[in-house]
């Protein structure tokens, strides 16, 4: 007798729970905007909602079935909240989308590209160079822009009140510790990347192979051709029996590689650096083609050289006549200037976008 009215109590359950979750589901589906769905969610979940309500009856429920009526009420408020839950994102989405399209904004457009830059024409040229010496075995090394007296001048054979320095007048930097009279002590832009060879050479013993890029400043007027700072190539090579053939075959090299399949002429004439004996002066052309006609251009100076100076290996510690070395140092932007048959060496640094699309 007890066994059939409880019995017949859980049945009664079961339907009562199947109705509160048709309901419950109804009303989560057709709720059309948030406040509608809030309100479904706090009539059938809410503290004092039908299923709180049901769960408040469960002890009526024989011992028997309370195990199953509990399993069937949790999974039904997990698929419940699920529901509402994703009820609730789809109609916050609804709701931005709603708002983007009112403001005018089109999320699913496709984003503006933006533009990438791209290496200034005189890196791309510096790095061409730096991979060619590298595959003749030289090591690229750097030094400071912000050099001493000692090793721009001093340690290059170059003494105060010589020529030469007039030659390359530079900007001076104003250092307390001038006052001292010690040319290591001064301070100025490097007027050229020599420097980098006797700091190079007082801390690494022959044979060696280096360049050394960087920017160097000199006080001149700027014309087509000349700038006040620009960049140089220095380099040096330092073995035994090394002689003028070594550095006349190095530069050719140099020059079948950079120019690649264009025809390049190569002249050497004699100049003057206190650090080198004998010096040289390279001039290169190149042979153009226009209108099938072959044009020759201008002979065009691009680097200073020669034999490195006993005076300066002395100046390096290297043991007087044991060593033979030359040097060289080249203009980065002319060399860009006959790549690329650029005219004005001033347009590298305009930044004017028109000229450095271009590369
Ligand atoms: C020198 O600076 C020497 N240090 C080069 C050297 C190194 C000689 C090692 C011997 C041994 P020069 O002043 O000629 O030399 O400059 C070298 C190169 O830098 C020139 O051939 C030219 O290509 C470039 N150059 C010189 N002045 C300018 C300038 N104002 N603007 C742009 N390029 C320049």
């Amino acid at each position: 007798m007890f066994d059939t009215f409880y019995m017949s109590g859980s049945e009664n359950f079961e339907e009562k729970i199947n109705i509160l979750e048709k309901g419950a589901k109804e009303a989560v589906n057709q709720a059309s905007d948030l406040a509608r769905l809030e309100k479904a969610r706090v009539k059938y979940l809410g503290r004092k909602g039908e299923f709180n309500n049901l769960v408040k009856e469960l002890p009526k429920i024989s011992e028997d079935s309370k195990a199953h009526i509990g399993r069937r009420l949790n999974s039904l408020r997990n698929d419940l909240e699920k529901l509402i839950n994703e009820k609730l994102f789809e109609l916050k989405d609804k709701l931005i989308k709603e708002k983007l399209q009112k403001e005018g904004i089109d999320i699913t457009k496709p984003a503006k590209g933006f533009a990438l830059g791209h290496l200034h024409p005189l890196t791309k040229v510096e790095r061409r160079i730096e991979d060619i010496f590298q595959s003749m075995g030289f090591s690229i090394v750097f030094g400071p822009e912000i050099e001493s007296e000692y090793y721009n001048f001093d340690a290059l054979n170059i003494p105060k009140e010589h020529p030469a320095r007039e030659m390359q007048d530079t900007f001076w930097i104003k250092n307390p510790k001038s006052e001292i009279l010690n040319p290591k002590s001064h301070l100025l832009l490097r007027t050229h990347t020599s420097p980098i060879e006797v700091r190079f050479m007082e801390k690494n013993n022959p044979p060696l192979r280096i360049i050394a890029p960087g920017r160097v400043y000199r006080r001149e007027a700027t014309d087509a051709s000349h700038e006040i700072q620009f960049h140089q190539i220095e380099g040096l090579m330092v073995g035994k029996n090394i002689s003028l053939a070594n550095l006349k075959a190095v530069f050719e090299e140099f020059f079948k590689n950079f120019f690649d399949k264009r025809q390049v002429e190569m002249r050497i004439r004699p100049g003057y650096f206190p650090f080198v004996e004998p010096g040289i002066e390279v001039d290169i052309r190149l042979n153009q083609m226009s209108n099938s006609k072959s044009q020759m251009s201008k002979w065009f100076e691009v680097a200073g050289a020669g034999m490195t100076h006993p005076k300066v290996f002395e100046a390096a510690g290297y043991a007087p006549g044991e060593w033979q070395g030359f040097a060289f140092g080249m203009g980065l932007e002319r060399l860009a200037m006959l790549c690329y048959g650029i005219n004005d060496i001033r347009l590298f640094y305009s930044s004017d976008f028109r000229f450095l699309k271009q590369f």
